[in-house]
């Protein structure tokens, strides 16, 4: 479950958000959601969730594949443990750079039984030897690997019991379409809306028993951006610092204090958000400017950058996409202390 993360995929992040999200990963654990009930948003993609269950337990089939994509931190790992808690099945997990060699993922395909789930957390860092044996096993329920070397190299089929594939990925752009075509459900998760975080935070205070009111609430929610586990980094840090500096009440003015010490901006913008919104204005005078360009500025390739950062920085409004290019909106200059250049056109 939770799980140190070193994928070159995770987005950097403030050196004080860093420290804690490292320190709690096992607290993480404690917060999540346990059924479908008590998830909060992407309310497609549990409907989805809900009809394949539904359907599933009715008939006493073991559930279909399923594809979990979207930026880090947003619920991936949470949803895979909920469908195995709602299927009342037991969960494997793995993630795709520890299945190093084609007979890593026999043993644990052959070990598995009847309608448990196999949760493969970054599927993306499967390597491709690897994941040509994922086809058959995933649509045949069966696997072909050669044992022995030389003259008695032999194929050997192994048949499976049924299980069910749950695959997550922050780079779906990533997966091959052959993998990607044999998940019947794909399924995006998206950054969450300023009510749903609140939802989140109330929910999560309540369980680390911190004593925020509306205001810290509202602080909290504000600068999280759109993801529930920043939220939980949040409450976890405020706790601490209501704790030293201020008797353990979190109003609005204790929750800023404790986020401003983590510099975490108004609107909870990262580092990178800085950098991307920066490289647009300074490099690009707002553009229209390409990914890739973008991308080369700050270091980033252009597909993280379109899976794993962008997506927020559009939904909110600091970045336009155009058929030209990305744009830096009025609010993106400002976000990072520029003035946008003025409507009647030319550069500052
Ligand atoms: N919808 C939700 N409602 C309430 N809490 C949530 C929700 N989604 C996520 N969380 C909280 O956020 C934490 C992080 O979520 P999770 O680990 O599932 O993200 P992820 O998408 O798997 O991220 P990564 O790509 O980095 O692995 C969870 O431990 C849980 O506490
Ligand atoms: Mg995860």
């Amino acid at each position: 479950m939770a799980r140190a993360k070193d994928s070159p995929d995770e987005p950097a992040l403030p050196a004080g958000k860093e420290g804690l999200s490292r320190a709690n990963r096992s607290l993480d654990a404690s917060l999540r959601p346990p059924k479908l009930d008590d998830f909060v948003g992407q309310a497609r993609t549990v409907e989805r969730l809900r009809v394949m269950i539904g359907a599933a337990r009715r008939e006493g089939r073991t559930l279909d594949h399923i594809l979990l994509h979207g930026p880090p931190g947003l619920g991936k790992t949470t949803l895979a443990m909920i469908l195995a808690e709602e299927m009342g099945r037991p969960i494997r997990v793995t993630s795709g750079p520890v299945v190093e060699k084609a007979s890593d993922l026999a043993g644990l395909l052959t070990s598995l039984q009847e309608g448990e789930l196999l949760f493969i957390d970054e599927i993306h860092r499967i390597p491709k030897t690897v994941e040509e044996f994922l086809y058959s096993a995933m649509e045949d329920f069966r696997i072909d690997i050669m044992i022995d070397q030389g003259p008695n190299a032999r194929s050997v089929r192994l048949d499976l019991p049924k299980f069910t594939l749950v695959g997550a990925t922050t780079r779906t752009g990533l997966l091959t379409a052959p993998l990607r075509s044999r998940f019947t459900l794909q399924t995006r998760l998206d950054y969450y809306t300023r009510e749903q975080l609140l939802s989140i935070v109330r929910r999560n205070a309540e369980l680390l028993q911190l004593d925020i009111d509306q205001g810290g609430s509202d602080e909290i929610a504000r600068r999280a951006r759109g993801t529930p586990r920043i939220v939980n980094n949040l409450l976890r840090f405020t706790r601490d610092y209501a704790l030293e500096r201020a008797g353990g009440k979190a109003n609005a003015a204790v929750t800023a204090a404790a986020l401003e010490l983590l510099e975490i901006d108004r609107h909870g913008l990262d580092e990178m958000d800085h950098r991307f919104l920066r490289a647009m204005a300074e490099k690009h005078n707002g553009g229209p400017v390409g990914l890739n360009s973008i991308g080369a500025a700050i270091g980033e390739d252009a597909h993280t950058l379109e899976e794993v950062h962008e997506p927020f920085l559009v939904q909110e409004g600091y970045v336009l996409r155009t058929p030209q290019g990305r744009v830096l909106a009025p609010k993106g200059w400002l976000a990072v202390g520029l003035t946008p250049p003025s409507p009647a056109g030319g550069p500052l």
